[in-house]
């Protein structure tokens, strides 16, 4: 298949790519670089070892959108590109929900002209909002979203749900995900958030460098085995895997998967499984917990793996591995 990714420069999308190669797919890129580098897509080049078509352009530019499918011939588009960061959206929601919801609504205006019916959305456990019971299930509640951020991917399932309504012939795909974290083998790809990160993997990775002088531990008196709060990470190679695994799924209508491992580990769990297989201190101090946060969340993967015939196979330590290995040989991302 020849498959649009939109966002497809930034950390999932850049994976993505890989895997879709390597699984013998045709990929096109659009992405307007303002969370990413043009450096991803070169070293996604050497990687697979051949040319990607790539579009300096924003999904919410219908024209430019319009554009990209007169030229390439697509046969389904992922749908990465969108703004990611918690508190940020907290802080500027307007700017959130008009990029995520604007491009959304460009990208299928777009996609409707050029009768493209295939679209596979990058959607968050944090819709589940704060869950009944872990492990989640696809059919769990979703709403009471405690930022804008996670309110613009439950409004973005909704509109795709009820666009699929009018448009039948529509294969829509909602991919839940659930902790990202890991990188590619090679260390040349990876994640790089910009200034201090919110997220725990590319923090740990930054007090190991000696970026960061040590990381906070957002509370230890959560009801979880260690006190630290849960969360089922996954290793992004697997994730991008789920979705070259939901290519394939062919079903008019809209499905909703969790890509998840199923694991529950703690934030102790992940500093001390890094330490040890990377054999690097990671200092820490017990702080207060963080806003918004819940104990635990970790997904039902039993659906995905039924009905896509994907599962997770990453360990833990591969993750902290391949997180150290990205980290230590690009300690500035992808400035050099
Ligand atoms: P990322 O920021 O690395 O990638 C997103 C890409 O989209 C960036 O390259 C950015 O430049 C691009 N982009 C943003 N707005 C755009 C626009 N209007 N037009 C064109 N390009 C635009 O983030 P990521 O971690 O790779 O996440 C990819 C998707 O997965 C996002 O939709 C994100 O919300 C979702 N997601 C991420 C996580 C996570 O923890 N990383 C978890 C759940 C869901
Ligand atoms: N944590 C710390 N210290 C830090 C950072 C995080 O102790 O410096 C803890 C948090 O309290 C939490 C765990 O590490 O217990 C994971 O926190 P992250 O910020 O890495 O991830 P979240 O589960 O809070 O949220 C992430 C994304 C959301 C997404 C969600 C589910 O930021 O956008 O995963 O996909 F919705």
């Amino acid at each position: 298949m020849r498959v649009l990714l939109t966002g497809g420069a930034g950390y999932i999308g850049s994976h993505t790519i890989v895997e879709m190669c390597e699984a013998g797919h045709d990929v096109v890129v659009v992405d307007n670089l303002s969370n990413s580098s043009p450096r991803a897509i070169d070293r996604v080049e050497q990687i697979v070892g051949k040319k990607i078509p790539f579009y300096v352009a924003d999904v919410a530019d219908e024209a430019a959108m319009d554009r990209i499918f007169a030229e390439q011939k697509i046969d389904a588009v992922v749908h990465f590109a969108g703004l990611k960061a918690v508190g940020e959206s907290v802080r500027i929601p307007l700017a959130y929900y008009s990029n995520n919801l604007d491009s959304t609504f460009a990208l299928l205006r777009a996609m409707e002209k050029a009768g493209v019916k295939k679209l596979i959305f990058s959607s968050s456990a944090t819709v589940y909002g704060t869950p009944e019971k872990c492990p989640i299930t696809e059919d769990s509640p979703t709403g009471n979203c405690s930022n804008p951020y996670g309110w613009t991917k439950f409004m973005i399932e909704q509109i795709l749900r009820d666009y699929t309504y009018a448009n039948p012939e529509m294969q829509v795909i909602l991919l839940r995900y659930f902790n990202p974290v890991g990188a590619h083998k090679s260390g040349r790809i990876g994640e790089m958030p910009n200034g201090i990160p919110n997220n725990l993997m590319p923090y740990i990775t930054q007090v190991a460098v000696g970026k960061l002088p040590q990381l906070s531990i957002y509370g230890n008196d959560y009801p979880t085995p260690d006190g630290t709060g849960v969360r089922d990470y996954i290793h992004v190679v697997d994730l991008a895997r789920g979705h070259v695994a939901a290519l394939g799924y062919d079903k008019a209508g809209v499905a909703v998967f969790n890509l998840g491992t199923g694991v529950g580990y703690s934030v102790l769990d992940m500093v001390n499984t890094f330490s040890r297989v990377n054999n690097v201190p990671v200092p820490y101090r017990i702080a207060a917990r963080r806003p918004g946060d819940i104990a635990a969340c970790y997904a039902d993967p039993e659906k995905a793996q039924k009905e896509l015939g994907w599962r997770a196979v990453h360990t833990l330590e591969d993750m902290v591995r391949d997180s150290w290995n990205w980290q230590s040989n690009n300690p500035n991302g992808y400035e050099k």
